[in-house]
């Protein structure tokens, strides 16, 4: 087929077009990011209805669109597929949405294939049909062998070619659809490589469409670059409806499934897996992991209450505080904003009489989180405090406020939330802002509500 060739520039990094090549890219402001690829003449670019079959194609039906009012538009309540994993039905918004495309981004053997497959073999009422191009049946087959999940409804196909994945399709129709992966996908309208960002954001505009066509949940696994971000163009985000993203150092054993985008739920929401030898593990109630089991007598171990959506978490800071050794005084934090440390420790200076200048400084938030709730301030402090006095604070105390410039202690969010998971997980003593008293009540919880409303009520009442 003789194919009016045509090419074009594509930022690597943010699927910027350009007709010639740039060396920074007008878009995003990346250097060296234009790849040249291959397209296909604009006349002959896939139109309405091309992911059936070749041979079948059906011409797409113009339908001309009116306006309507909005109290016209009817709807039926959609039925979403309630999985068995309670963790996915969370970050999906209370499971998986009918005609939803699904973005799984996350660095390479994090486990999104496992997650996936285990999702896969569960949902044993739905025909899910399993697309690999990056691995063969029997790799998949072995993976399989390790979950304690089986399903006679599950199907899995090695294909790459889009065109032949949708005429599979068509014989099989599946009632869910997984890609793994969308950057080893390529469709034959093009002739760009697999992974390019033409064939990337082509394959996913054939899939959504699909998906939107029949009504079938399709989710697709996406690589991320070094950076983070998800490869391929940034398009690709706003072109799905939901994003999420599995995180986690892969040397350790939990994993963080997190919204980063949903068109039908929160993105705040946050789902906590461990990776076993069995596979992945839901966490249900992740405070208890998150608070690592020890004897007591350590200094510079605090605990606050952070939310990640609507659920409350208790996490550990560590922190440890020695003299420096070297002319400049380190200041290292992980999970932590560093700018926010550094505030902290000008409050701890200025307001709390500390002199921590000389000192260098390493924080820890335990389990690989990252908090960026303001509420953890003040175990912040109370654990750079117990460090530098080399003073263990009490294993059942724990704090849920901030602290402002003034080294005042302020008020945080749903704070009644906080104060239960702490007292459920069995904590006796909290630390609050004064300013968050309002509504609650001491006798209606088990644990001893310390309010206080300057930094220096804390040192006063611990030390
Ligand atoms: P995988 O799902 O292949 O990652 P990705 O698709 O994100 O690249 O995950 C592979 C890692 O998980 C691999 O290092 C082995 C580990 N693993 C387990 O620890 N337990 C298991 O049951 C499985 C299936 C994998
Ligand atoms: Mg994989």
């Amino acid at each position: 087929m003789a194919k009016k060739v045509k090419t074009a520039f594509f930022c690597q990094n943010c699927g910027h077009e350009s007709a010639k090549w740039q060396g920074k890219c007008p878009s995003c402001g990346e250097w060296n990011t234009f790849v040249e690829e291959i397209l296909q003449d604009k006349s002959a670019a896939p139109q309405k209805g091309d992911w059936k079959p070749a041979g079948n194609v059906a011409e797409g039906k113009k339908t001309v669109s009116k306006p309507l009012k909005i109290e016209e538009i009817t709807y039926s309540e959609e039925q979403r597929i309630i999985t068995k994993d309670a963790e996915l039905n969370r970050v999906l918004g209370g499971g998986i949405m009918p005609g939803s495309v699904v973005l799984i981004g996350g660095e390479p053997g994090i486990g999104k294939s496992t997650l996936m497959l285990q999702i896969a073999l569960t949902l044993n009422q739905q025909k899910v049909l399993y697309v690999s191009g990056e691995e063969s049946g029997q790799q998949i087959k072995q993976r399989a062998e390790r979950l304690p999940f089986d399903s006679d409804n599950c199907y899995i196909l090695t294909e790459t070619n889009t065109q032949q994945i949708f005429q599979q399709i068509e014989q099989n129709k599946p009632d869910v659809l997984v890609i793994d992966s969308i950057q080893t996908l390529s469709s034959s309208l093009l002739e760009a490589a697999a992974g390019s960002v033409s064939q990337v954001k082509e394959c996913t505009l054939e899939l959504i469409r699909f998906a939107k066509e029949t009504n079938t949940p399709v989710f697709m696994i996406g690589h991320i670059t070094k950076d983070g971000n998800l490869a391929g163009p940034k398009v690709l985000e706003h072109m799905v409806d939901t994003v999420l993203q599995f995180e986690g150092d892969r040397h350790m054993t939990y994993r963080i499934l997190r919204t980063t985008k949903n068109r039908f739920g929160s993105t705040s929401e946050l789902g906590i897996y461990e990776m076993q030898s069995v596979g992945l593990r839901e966490v249900s109630n992740p405070s208890e992991i998150l608070i690592s089991q020890r004897d007591g007598g350590l200094s510079g171990i605090a605990v606050g209450t952070i939310m990640e959506g609507n659920r409350p978490l208790l996490v550990e800071v560590q922190s440890l505080v020695t003299p420096s050794v070297y002319g400049n005084p380190q200041r290292n934090s992980n999970g932590f904003d560093s700018k926010r440390l550094n505030m902290l420790l000008a409050v701890l200076e200025k307001r709390g009489g500390y002199k921590l200048s000389f000192s260098d400084i390493f924080l820890n938030i335990t389990g690989g989180l990252k908090v960026e709730d303001p509420a953890i301030d003040l175990a912040v402090c109370a654990s750079m405090i117990s460090s530098h006095e080399d003073w263990a604070l009490d294993g059942q105390v724990c704090f849920a406020a901030e602290v402002g410039l003034g080294g005042e202690i302020r008020a945080i969010s749903k704070i009644e939330h906080r104060i239960s998971e702490a007292e459920k997980l069995g904590f006796k003593h909290i630390f609050v802002s004064k300013f968050n008293m309002k509504g609650v009540k001491q006798e209606d919880h088990n644990i001893r509500i310390h309010a206080i409303g300057k930094l220096e009520e804390l040192t006063d009442y611990l030390f």
